[in-house]
């Protein structure tokens, strides 16, 4: 007899209000092997997560658990059986420690407080976790948070992990080193099931790859070694790859946003962007590369208004708009694409209408009140042109995929029509035809005319798209290149801190 799989899934049914997520999806994960599951945005991959992690309870099918059939309940009817899911959004106290978060709610291990962090020491040691058990959470960068969810699941003896598309938040070198985490939990013997959409991660990191299509599972457990990453694309979109292309030079127009001597402050009061000067010209990409971290968030942040600013100005559209409110920038023609999609973009428990409209609900009034035809039809126009998959309207968008979060996001501020935007990791988490449409988006804000800053971790997206990149260091422009000509080894020097361009 063969040994039963670490993981089987058989035949998995899961339907939600006006959408068939899960459609008879199967997936055998083998004990001590890292498996990588992947399809579009919205093909399924986090119901089927959530199903096996005991989330949600499917309408039909069977979870095998190293042999033995389960019905999970929640999710600590799953973590009694192994089973440890790292979520999309992180679940942490941020006032909390990294120790006192990792064995918050697990009440089967009393142990006194000061011996909790020699422990959690110990236990992140064992896999190579680099972490400070004694920091708190709301210090912590998206990828040392991470760490902090990962050690939660070992604590509680998780053997099967499960992380939902774990790269996203991740800079290259934490991604690096997240694969040889996943490793060494590997040659313990546990099982990794990870979500990306990233094909080169896929090879990089993976045994075997699991690929879903519309609720199905089209390709199981195919050897990653035997494979390569067109081939997944291909088997992932039903189609060919699509790629976008350099869009043709333009003449730029007048300086739409310009930032002057700027100065604005982290959540830990430290200087994150200092002496920094931009313009952004109408009809003109302007590309900011730089490592996660280095104040490309608070930058951002700065200029929709979100991060009291300490020195400097910042004009849009030719208004000194330094100190205004949100809301204000968003009237003189601002667009604001935030990285961080539902703390700051989308609110998870209104509806996909009120998401819509959060930012344009002026036009949509008739004097003071709201009108509900003229707001559905609003949203109905966004959803249709930026192609979000959803379910009935007027249902919270929690339950949306997060590529299809994304799409109404861009949506939304883009049918503010801007004169200025500011997309901040507008395709990070994207499946390859989400990534194109958002790209194409950008590139047709472009020929309208509008002032776009691209801030972007993936340096081939900014080399297509940008008419001028600049390279962030601890919160200051330490290089700018052409995209054309620049060598890939430059823009990582500069990236690293080093050489101007
Ligand atoms: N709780 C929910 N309520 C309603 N609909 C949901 C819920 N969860 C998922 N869906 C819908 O089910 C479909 C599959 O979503 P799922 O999140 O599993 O996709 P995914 O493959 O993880 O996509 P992504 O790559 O964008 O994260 C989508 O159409 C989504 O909108
Ligand atoms: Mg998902």
């Amino acid at each position: 007899m063969s040994t039963p799989f670490a993981v089987d899934l058989i035949d998995i049914w899961k339907r939600f209000p006006g959408v068939v997520a899960n459609a008879g999806a199967t997936l055998q994960v083998k004990q001590g092997s890292i498996h990588a599951v992947l399809g579009e945005n919205g093909a399924g991959k986090s119901t089927l997560m959530n199903v096996l992690a005991g989330m949600y309870r499917p309408d039909s099918g069977e979870i095998r658990i190293g042999g033995s059939q389960f019905w999970f309940r929640s999710p600590s009817d799953a973590l009694a059986a192994g089973i440890g899911m790292v979520h999309q959004e992180f679940k942490l106290v941020p006032s909390f420690t990294v120790a006192e978060n990792v064995v918050l709610g697990s009440a089967d291990r009393i142990i006194r407080r000061s011996s909790i962090e020699s422990q959690v020491e110990a236990l992140a040691k064992q896999f190579g976790l680099n972490i400070d058990p004694a920091r708190p959470v709301w210090q912590l960068s998206m990828g040392e948070r991470q760490r902090v969810e990962i050690l939660k699941t070992l604590w509680r003896n998780a053997q099967i992990l499960i992380m939902d598309e774990p790269t996203a938040v991740l800079t290259p070198g934490e991604a690096e080193e997240l694969g040889s985490v996943l490793r060494e939990m590997a040659n313990t013997g546990r099982s990794v099931i990870f979500i990306s959409h990233k094909l080169h991660e896929v090879k990089e990191f993976s045994d075997e790859a699991t690929v879903l299509r519309e609720g199905k599972t089209v390709a199981a457990s195919l050897r990653v070694e035997d494979t390569d990453t067109s081939k997944l694309a291909g088997l992932m979109v039903g189609s060919s790859p699509v790629t976008t292309d350099r869009p043709p030079d333009r003449e730029h127009g007048p300086s739409l946003l310009e930032v002057r001597g700027l100065e604005a402050l982290d959540d830990r009061y430290l200087s994150a962007v200092r002496d920094f000067n931009l313009d952004v010209h109408s009809g003109e990409i302007v590309g900011i590369a730089g490592v996660s971290g280095n104040g490309q968030r608070e930058l951002a942040q700065a200029i929709a208004g979100l991060r009291p600013v300490k020195s400097g100005t910042i004009t849009i559209n030719g208004d000194d708009l330094t100190h205004a409110l949100p809301v204000e920038r968003f009237r003189a023609g601002l667009g604001y694409v935030p990285e961080d999609r539902l703390g700051v973009g989308l609110a998870p428990r209104l509806s996909v209408i009120e998401n819509a409209i959060l930012r344009n609900y002026k036009q949509l009034r008739q004097g003071p009140l709201l009108v509900e035809e003229k707001m559905s039809t609003y949203c109905e126009d966004i959803v249709n042109k930026f192609g979000v998959r959803t379910g009935p309207l007027n249902e919270p968008i929690a339950g949306l995929s997060g590529g299809n979060l994304q799409r109404l996001l861009v949506g939304r501020e883009l049918s503010g029509e801007p004169k200025v935007l500011v997309a901040a990791q507008p395709t990070r988490g994207l499946d390859v035809q989400g990534v194109k449409a958002i790209q194409d988006l950008l590139v047709a804000e472009r020929a309208a005319g509008v002032a776009v800053l691209l801030i972007s971790e993936d340096l081939d997206e900014l080399l297509t798209l940008s008419d001028r990149l600049l390279v962030m260091h601890s919160g200051k422009i330490v290089g700018e290149f052409d995209p054309v000509n620049a060598e890939r080894q430059d823009i990582g020097a500069a990236m690293a801190g080093g050489a101007q361009g």
